[in-house]
């Protein structure tokens, strides 16, 4: 698809969106992969596994502590203001993101889940109590019992949340318009997403600054998201 390319919203009942870490780079926030990516400087083993934070939940906490840090700085870009009006205009739209940072919700989108949990909360690792808000970026202790805190958000060989999964099932497979924004699409579940939703008959569309490999069928329009989504919808 040209990047002038529109998206007729009112042809669509249930709308989709699938985000991913490039959608808050041009609000500042690293991506995973790629160049000055998370996982290109550091270490997914040593850092954001289960078995890390095992080993070593300081090391886990500092290896995201700078991304709490950065999401507690930064504003929402055009991009996560496009989905907010998208929802505002047309409020059967669901983001499904695999971000930590929040930014979705502080650009006034409210139908977000959010697949891989919140930077934004810290819950104990011996889970003695729910997890809750906190800014804090130094690593701590739990203050009912003790043992070290952790983000709330899913390691690497940890499993998601079931009523996320089963809600974005749900929704995938209900959607007419799928569209995929800022994710390389290599972790699972959310690299499932594009068949199931394909599957169910939806319009997939897919908008990434690099050209990914979906095969016959999936629409993409490459470039960056904070450029291409304010001028997608069309409401008339
Ligand atoms: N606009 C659109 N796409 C962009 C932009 C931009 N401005 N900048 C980068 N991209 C694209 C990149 O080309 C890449 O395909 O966004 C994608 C980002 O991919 P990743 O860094 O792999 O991020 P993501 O897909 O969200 O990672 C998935 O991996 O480590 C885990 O849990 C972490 O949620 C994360 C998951």
């Amino acid at each position: 698809m040209e990047k002038s390319a529109k998206i007729n919203v009112k042809n669509y009942r249930n709308i989709v969106v699938l985000t991913g870490a490039g959608i808050s780079v041009a609000s500042g926030i690293a991506p995973f992969r790629g160049p000055g990516g998370t996982w290109t400087e550091k270490d997914i083993d040593e850092c954001a596994t289960a078995q890390a934070l095992r080993r070593d939940p300081r090391k886990v906490w500092e290896a995201f502590a700078f991304v709490r840090d950065k999401a507690n700085k930064v504003e929402p870009n055009a991009a996560h203001k496009a989905l907010a009006e998208l929802e505002s205009k047309h409020p059967n739209t669901w983001i499904l993101t695999q971000n930590i940072d929040g930014l979705h919700q502080k650009a006034g989108s409210h139908n977000v889940i959010e697949l891989h949990g919140t930077i934004h909360r810290s819950q104990c690792t011996r889970y003695c109590s729910d997890a809750f808000e906190d800014k804090a970026i130094e690593f701590h202790n739990c203050e009912k019992c003790g043992a070290p805190l952790r983000y709330d958000i899913v390691l690497f060989n940890e499993n998601l949340d079931s009523e996320v999964i089963y809600k974005s099932r749900d929704l995938l497979e209900h959607a007419d318009l799928f569209l995929v924004v800022g994710t390389s699409g290599i972790v699972y579940p959310a690299a499932g997403f594009v068949p199931v939703a394909k599957h169910a008959g939806a319009h997939v569309v897919i908008v990434n600054l690099e050209e990914l490999h979906y095969g016959k069928g999936i629409e993409q329009i490459n470039g960056k998201a904070e450029e291409i989504l304010p001028s997608l919808f069309d409401y008339t």
